[in-house]
């Protein structure tokens, strides 16, 4: 049995992104034979949050939003990264083996700092914290966007580093992509990656008068709809290819392609993405209601999966202060 291991940060709601790139694969796990461990990366939103009554909210809006949309913590671990206090200190133990080149190598803190983000001590180092979560757990899969990989890949050479230098402690994990490339990056409203540190994100339950007005901010271009268009070329169908089946979205792509009278405009393509996410999140949305409505549930829930957690990562810090001379 291998265990599984993601994380996502509480730093608003969560987005199409996060559930096409990383939620629902986490989710479609659950059916399979491996162990697996969710957690609401809270220390590492704290590299950007400064509200606290609004982070508390956030990670109580991720709670929810994986139970909603249909994880099973009577099968996998959901919990607060924050109760699991081992990180921090294992967290440590990789910092004094990490060179500062390999953080200052990474993608996501010079895009973070490119995009205005205020660099502190802690958004650099995040990805030590980020080793430490995935090698508490003795994790082997870690299922994330493409995003993530780099993360995932300083993490082995952390646990390489410490290995090297204290003997084996800690078990290389291996990052695990969305099959689907489009699932891996799923672009945002204004064709970059979908980020909430962006502004370009769409919140997975978003419906009625606010989705249609989220979706008709996409920039589309002058053509007349009989204009025959290359349906790749155009974001609007990286949206539509989220919630249509394959059949559907090979003839909107047909009629677009061929131009002429039978030809769906950009409003008619804004629409059908509307009413496709509409459907496709409906069951969620009516379970996240009922969640909302039963805090007590949710808190006993994250609670009984920090105890879980725990109980793995104590066994794995021990083995780490034992190997260095800390014990
Ligand atoms: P954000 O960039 O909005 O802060 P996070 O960094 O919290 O999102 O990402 C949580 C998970 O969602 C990660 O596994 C990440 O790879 C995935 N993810 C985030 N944005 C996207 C995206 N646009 N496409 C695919 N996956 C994504
Ligand atoms: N850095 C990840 C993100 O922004 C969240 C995260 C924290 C994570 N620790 C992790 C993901 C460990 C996978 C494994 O999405």
């Amino acid at each position: 049995m291998k265990t599984v291991l993601s994380g996502i940060q509480p730093s608003g709601r969560p987005h199409l992104g996060n559930y096409f790139g990383a939620i629902r694969q986490h989710i479609a796990m659950q059916e399979g034979p491996d162990e697996g461990f969710y957690f609401i990366a809270d220390y590492h939103a704290l590299t950007t949050s400064r509200d606290p009554e609004k982070l508390r909210e956030s990670v109580r809006d991720v709670a929810v939003t994986y139970l909603a949309l249909g994880l099973d913590p009577k099968r996998v671990a959901l919990f607060r990264q924050s109760d699991v206090k081992e990180i921090t200190e294992i967290s440590w133990l990789l910092a004094c083996v990490s060179g500062m080149g390999l953080l200052e190598r990474a993608h996501s803190y010079k895009d973070k700092v490119a995009h205005g983000i205020k660099p502190s001590v802690g958004l650099f180092t995040y990805p030590i914290l980020m080793a430490a979560d995935i090698l508490a757990y003795d994790s082997d899969i870690v299922p994330v966007g493409r995003d993530q990989v780099q993360h995932v890949e300083m993490a082995q050479d952390m646990a390489g580093s410490f290995n090297a230098a204290f003997g084996d402690v800690f078990k290389r994990p291996e990052a695990l992509l969305p099959r689907e490339e489009s699932m891996a990056k799923v672009p945002g409203l204004d064709g970059e990656k979908m980020s909430k540190s962006y502004g370009n994100d769409v919140w997975i339950f978003e419906s009625g008068k606010k989705l249609k007005s989220a979706f008709a901010k996409i920039a589309t271009d002058s053509r007349a709809p009989e204009e025959p268009k290359d349906p790749d070329s155009l974001l609007l169908f990286a949206f539509l290819a989220l919630f249509t089946d394959a059949a559907t979205l090979a003839s909107w792509k047909d009629r677009v392609r061929a131009g002429g009278q039978g030809a769906p405009g950009y409003g008619h393509l804004k629409m059908a993405i509307v009413e496709g996410m509409e459907t496709y999140f409906q069951a969620a949305r009516t379970r996240r209601e009922e969640l909302l409505a039963d805090p007590a549930e949710v808190d006993r829930i994250l609670e009984a999966g920090a105890a879980k957690a725990r109980a793995r990562a104590v066994v794995v810090r021990d083995r780490a202060l034992r190997a260095c001379g800390l014990r």
